[in-house]
């Protein structure tokens, strides 16, 4: 008995070590009891019309927000303010490099076997540090062409690009009330007061842009992750997600070997940050 006790307490520590303790920077999204998920709500997309989410039937989606990006008159102030913000210690990154890093991670995966099976889902968003300002599509759009990330970037065809969105305070989408509530928020992030507009301040707000919510092939929330998580860090839990098809619940999930290793791999690239 008493073996059997210290075995098993052996397996919990190493499951502990192998992620569930050292979830900083990502947490495991609240199993539902209504059954509802992110397939029963539906969005504005990019050109004001209704959006269904169920069109992601059997497609595993990570819900990105936030697109930073500079109307021309600003942009000398805003490099001004950024300049600044470099001079002091600095809280939050741009992370406008993770423009590339999906469109680089959904390439990579253009096989039969992956291609059009791993969707990436952008809520534009002005509500940190004033970054996405963009008043229509066409602008929206320039601003990732020419300036953040430039270079004539597009996104992907299967990086879809949904309307200007809240995802916090009182106009929030519904599709953020629901991942926030579905999922908390990972225990290192860090809210920048100063760069912050939306009221009222909620426990579980996203703190900053580029936060992903990966959702299962069934519509399911599973992992938040904070924005300092790049695309292809996510990568083999991605994969995992299409090659099993089936329902996998909270402990299926950290008991595959891929999926506890890469969320290992993150805690310790990224523990610098908590
Ligand atoms: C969600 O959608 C599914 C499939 O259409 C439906 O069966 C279910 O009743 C819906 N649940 C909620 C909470 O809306
Ligand atoms: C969002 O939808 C509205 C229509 O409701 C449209 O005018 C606007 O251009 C769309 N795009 C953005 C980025 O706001
Ligand atoms: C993906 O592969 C298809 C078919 O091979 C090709 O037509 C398409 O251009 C590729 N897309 C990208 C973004 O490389
Ligand atoms: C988008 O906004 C820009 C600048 O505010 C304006 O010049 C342009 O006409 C607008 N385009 C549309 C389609 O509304
Ligand atoms: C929320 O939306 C309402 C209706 O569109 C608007 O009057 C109000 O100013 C908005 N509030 C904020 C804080 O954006």
């Amino acid at each position: 008995m008493y073996h059997r006790g210290a075995a098993l307490a052996a397996t919990l520590n190493c499951l502990v070590v192998l992620g569930v303790g050292a979830a900083n920077m990502y947490s495991f999204c609240d199993e539902r009891t209504d059954g509802k998920t992110l397939h029963n709500l539906t969005t504005k997309d990019l050109d004001g019309g209704i959006k269904q989410l169920s069109d992601y039937d059997g497609v595993v989606t990570v819900v990105v927000n936030g697109f930073p990006r500079e109307r021309e008159r600003e942009r000398e102030r805003e490099r001004e303010r950024e300049r600044e913000r470099e001079r002091l210690v600095l809280i939050h990154k741009w992370f406008t490099y993770q423009y590339k890093q999906m469109n680089a991670l959904l390439q990579s995966i253009n096989t039969t076997h992956y291609v059009g099976k791993i969707t990436f889902v952008g809520f534009p968003c002005n509500q940190f540090a004033h970054q996405e300002p963009a008043a229509n599509t066409t602008e929206l759009l320039n601003g990732l062409y020419y300036v953040r990330p430039g270079n004539n970037y597009t996104p992907d065809q299967n990086f879809h690009l949904m309307n200007k969105t809240n995802v916090n305070g009182v106009n929030e989408s519904s599709v953020y009330t629901y991942l926030k509530e579905t999922c908390r928020l990972p225990t290192a992030a860090k809210f920048d007061p100063t760069e912050s507009f939306w009221e009222p301040i909620r426990p579980f707000d996203v703190a900053w842009n580029f936060e992903k919510f990966v959702i299962d092939r069934h519509g399911r929330p599973l992992f938040r992750f904070l924005s300092s998580v790049e695309p292809f860090d996510i990568l083999r839990i991605l994969k995992h997600l299409v090659d099993n098809t089936g329902k996998l619940d909270k402990a299926a999930l950290m008991g595959n070997q891929e999926i506890s290793r890469s969320l290992l791999d993150i805690e310790e690239k990224y523990k610098s940050e908590y």
